[in-house]
């Protein structure tokens, strides 16, 4: 089939690949001439386990283009997928400039039918409203096409997207018309070989399901932070209760790790885009707001432990920092906790040192500002951050930070004292050994 994908960023780029590995002819458009450029000289602008492979063997077989010509990319294919970004408005709505220029595009160039698929986080409606922008640039043409617009969110996680959109767990479709349901069914059918994995469901629906999916793990993440400092409080350890309750069925394993807080491109737009809607449908969302006010404040809660350690003034301390990207296996820096973190100790005189196995380059751009003052420097590894700090914080959870040599950690900071962000260290080990650790709601571990 002859796809076209608008919006060459984490969902569109996996998206058009996994596309073209299956068979189908792919271009995908992009606004960012820097990104194509990269692409068209066979890199990857992201970091994205297996993505490099797969992309390389389709340009290679000729199935997978990147392009910055709009008409070029429209006339391509008959399924039009808008993966552009949804970031929040000033007020938390989900910034709608992006969808609805893409669909703009697509009216002002097409020229036969078209099943124009919204693939992006978007509100509720969204679909009625891409209808009309393709329709008033249609309009301005003098013409009337038929057209469809189906609403197929993504549930890809970074980190693993090429997996997820191999071997999806369900593939979403909001659509009432029947030729653009049998062509979305056909192009999905090599993805669920083993068994349906395509649920149909009116428009309104599709949208959202995946505000709703992202609203639903919000939860559980903020629920245990919320819980885990209460267990500090009365001297228990959230990680005796998170396998205490993981383990009933009705419960599940799955987002029960207290943390610093979740970051990304999508909890904190998608949560607070869904506290938007309920309020403009005076449907006040109460669990929701609480959800995103519990989750701002743990962002907090590894530096306070550092205050409440070193002191409220921080000046003439260094501390080493690993991991920078919001969770492991990215180098999306997009609300990482690790830059509330570093902002607090900077801001409170502190000097940071931070190591980052793949988001370095990505944190040095962000960060770049902070870099160049002066307070925040990278290392070239993890043992380096550890040179003249006198603690050590791990925000993000990589593998290779599970298992450090402790004995070098203790040996090179200049007190033996580790904030664990993340509770993937031992407390009783490290304890034995002579280390300082905090960890988030391990009171009862400490003891
Ligand atoms: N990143 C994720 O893990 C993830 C997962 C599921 C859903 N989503 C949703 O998918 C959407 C895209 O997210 P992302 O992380 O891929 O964003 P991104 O910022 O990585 O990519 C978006 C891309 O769209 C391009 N773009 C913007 N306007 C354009 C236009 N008019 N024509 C062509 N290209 C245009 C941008 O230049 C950018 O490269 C968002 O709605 C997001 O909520 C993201």
């Amino acid at each position: 089939m002859k796809v076209t994908v608008i919006g060459t960023g984490y969902v569109g780029l996996v998206t058009g690949a996994c596309l073209s590995e299956m068979g189908n002819h792919v271009v995908c458009l992009d606004v960012d001439a820097r990104k194509i450029d990269i692409l068209n000289r066979g890199g990857i602008p992201i970091h994205e386990p297996g993505l490099e492979a797969i992309v390389a063997r389709n340009r290679a077989a000729g199935r997978l283009q990147f392009t910055t010509d709009v008409a070029a990319a429209v006339a391509h294919g008959t399924l039009q997928f808008i993966g552009v970004g949804t970031p929040p408005d000033e007020d938390g709505s989900a910034d709608m400039q992006y969808v609805l220029a893409a669909a703009t595009s697509i009216g002002r160039h097409m020229t036969d039918y078209k099943v124009i698929v919204d693939k992006s986080t978007v509100p509720v409606g969204t679909a009625d409203r891409v209808r009309e922008a393709v329709t008033t640039a249609l309009a301005a043409r003098g013409l009337s096409m038929d057209f469809a617009v189906v609403s197929n969110p993504e549930f890809l996680k970074e980190g693993a997207a090429v997996e997820d959109c191999m071997r999806p767990d369900r593939i979403i479709l909001g659509a009432d018309d029947e030729r653009a349901i049998l062509l979305m069914r056909a192009l999905y059918q090599p993805f669920m070989r083993n068994h349906e994995r395509l649920q149909i469901m009116d428009v309104r629906s599709a949208e959202f399901t995946k505000y709703a999916a992202n609203a639903m793990l919000a939860t559980r993440i903020s629920f245990m932070n919320e819980l885990a400092l209460l267990a500090e409080r009365v001297g228990a350890d959230i990680e005796h209760v998170r396998k205490g309750i993981g383990s009933d069925p009705r419960i599940g394993t799955h987002f029960l790790y207290a943390g610093t807080g979740y970051g990304g491109s999508c909890f904190p737009k998608d949560v607070k885009a869904l506290i938007h809607i309920g309020q403009a449908h005076d449907m006040p969302l109460q669990v929701l707001s609480a959800v995103e006010a519990a989750n701002e404040r743990q962002k907090h809660v590894l530096v306070d432990k550092v205050t409440a350690r070193f002191g409220a003034d921080l000046a003439g301390r260094r501390f080493a920092l690993w991991g920078l990207a919001f969770k492991p296996n990215t180098d999306d820096m997009r609300e990482a906790p690790s830059r509330v973190i570093i902002e607090e100790l900077l801001r409170r005189g502190a000097m940071v040192c931070a190591y980052d196995p793949v988001a370095m380059p990505e944190a040095r751009r962000v960060l770049e500002a902070m870099e160049r003052e002066g307070g925040l420097s990278f290392a070239d590894s993890a043992a380096d951050a550890l040179l003249g700090a006198d603690a050590l914080l791990l925000v993000t959870e990589w593998k290779e930070f599970r298992t450090p040599d402790f004995d070098h950690v203790k040996a090179t900071l200049k007190q033996p004292v580790v904030f664990d962000g993340r509770n993937v260290w031992e407390p009783a080990l490290l304890k034995a050994m002579g280390i300082e650790y905090h960890g988030i709601g391990r009171a009862g571990a400490a003891d």
